[in-house]
């Protein structure tokens, strides 16, 4: 590829067809280049070849069909037919925890191997992969095992969400290039042109530090902000108002400051366990993103035992949880709030009942319990309650008029894992009502009859 043919279109190949792997390929066909989405998973592949995406994210499938329909993106198992022709190679596979915490390199060092023998003369090699800094010596040797042609290696980490994972990639806020070599960073400043966002070119050791900060981050931010919680149901402050006041300051912010049940999904748990045991590999074992880990993984079991005191014991509850995903707008359940808090009800002795607009616990491969069934219905789900758990600020469950399904008769309890619901209006429909953060007197005969 010589430089000139750097700002034209581009061919690309996207190895791993995953969450980040498919979004990527559509936006970069979208922008003109033309794409190869390259797996080893035929089901997968043929799949996509008929714009069907194993998972939901708003959008994505649309975007899919039309850039499919002008021929500038493919999917392909084939290495050699996706690779040869290709300018620039991303490979975008899954970087599991390894039983250390550490990054597992392994599936971005099969990936490399595998694309070594087809590569052409000058190709660059690009990790999407989040994966930690001194990646790219190991893909580089990697590669050599199987080609002596020359080739260029960069970091390009990846920012976006999912949910919103189209809208994101289609305009970031940033895009990062990881390189040392001038015509590397060329290339890919061209390729990155049309998404019209601020470009910051670093060496790559900075852009893998840089994805790793930015997630562990936002995971502080908001272990920050559930700390705070906790200590505001202990004084009569409310964290709503508390972060509403401190977000003017321009410094700080109100935006992504939610507090929960922690955080949740496919990234900031595994990330920040990996920038701990990346610390613990450094000699820092005692720093702060250890401690943000063990914060966020005690966070439910704490919560339930709170909540079990203040309506005296979820024995022979019948219990609704609503919100099965990680969060509103996908059907991921990876590290979601509902695969900690439904076991944990059902040995607290609760029968447990379970709703989602998009997630199936079993679909999900989650396992069978006993005492838990999820409906397809929130009605269903909340029919004869005792205590609902607002878990996912779906809009659907957020909206739902909890008052239509109010049993004057009994004690029910309404808490909401994400603040989401109007205060005085669930006390107005008679529901006790515990949120986070925020000082709730529970009347004390209300708990003794609930017992
Ligand atoms: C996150 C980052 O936001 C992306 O920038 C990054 O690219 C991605 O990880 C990744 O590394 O691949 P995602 O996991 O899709 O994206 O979801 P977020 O919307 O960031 O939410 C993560 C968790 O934090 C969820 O459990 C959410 O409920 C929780 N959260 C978020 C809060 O508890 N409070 C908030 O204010 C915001």
């Amino acid at each position: 590829m010589s430089v000139s043919q750097s700002t034209r279109s581009l061919n690309l190949t996207i190895i791993g067809t995953g969450f980040v792997g498919v979004v990527s390929a559509a936006v970069y066909a979208h922008f003109g280049n033309q794409v190869y989405g390259l797996d080893i998973d035929k089901h997968k592949i043929d799949l996509l070849k008929d714009s069907q995406i194993p998972f939901f994210e708003p959008g994505l499938a649309e975007l899919l069909q039309k850039t499919q329909k002008t021929g500038r993106l493919k999917f392909t198992t084939n290495y050699q037919k996706a690779i040869s022709q290709a300018d620039v190679i991303l490979i975008a596979v899954g970087t599991p925890s390894a039983p250390s915490g550490n990054a597992d390199l392994k599936y971005v060092l099969a990936a490399s191997v595998s694309l070594a023998p087809y590569l052409k003369q000058d190709a660059i090699v690009v990790v999407k992969s989040t994966v930690p800094p001194g990646t790219l010596a190991k893909v580089a040797e990697a590669i050599k095992t199987k080609t002596k042609r020359h080739f260029y290696l960069a970091s390009l980490p990846e920012f976006l969400k999912e949910g919103t994972a189209v809208a994101d990639t289609l305009k970031p806020d940033r895009i990062v290039i990881g390189a040392t070599d001038p015509f590397v960073f060329q290339v890919l400043e061209a390729l990155h042109q049309p998404f019209g966002a601020p470009i910051v070119k670093i060496s790559p050791e900075s852009a893998q530090m840089a994805k790793y900060a930015a997630n562990n981050f936002l995971a502080t931010r908001i272990t920050f902000a559930n700390q705070l919680a906790d200590l505001c149901e202990k004084n009569g402050a409310d964290i709503d108002e508390v972060i509403k006041a401190i977000g003017y300051d321009q410094r700080i912010g109100a935006h992504y400051w939610y507090p929960g049940f922690g955080y949740g999904g496919s990234c900031f748990p595994k990330d920040v366990k990996e920038l701990a045991a990346y610390s613990r590999t450094v000699g820092e074992a005692d720093n702060l993103f250890n401690k943000i880990d063990a914060l966020n993984e005690t966070r439910i079991a704490k919560l339930l035992d709170h909540y079990e005191k203040l309506i005296g014991g979820f024995e022979h509850k019948k219990v609704a949880v609503l919100g099965l995903s990680f969060k509103p707008n996908t059907n991921d359940m990876r590290v979601a709030p509902s695969t900690k808090v439904i076991p944990l009800l059902i040995e607290k002795g609760a029968e447990v009942v379970g709703y989602d607009p998009k997630a199936s616990w079993l679909e999900f491969g989650l396992p069978q319990l006993d005492n838990f069934q999820q409906l397809k219905t929130i009605e269903a789900a909340l029919e004869n309650v005792d205590v609902i758990f607002v878990l996912i600020e779906w809009p659907e469950i957020v909206q739902f008029d909890y008052g239509k399904i109010r049993q004057k008769n009994k004690p029910q309890w309404l808490i909401d894992a994400r603040n989401q619901l109007d205060i005085q209006q669930v006390q107005k429909w008679g529901f006790n009502y515990l949120a986070i953060g925020k000082s709730v007197k529970v009347p004390s005969y209300e708990r003794a009859k609930s017992k």
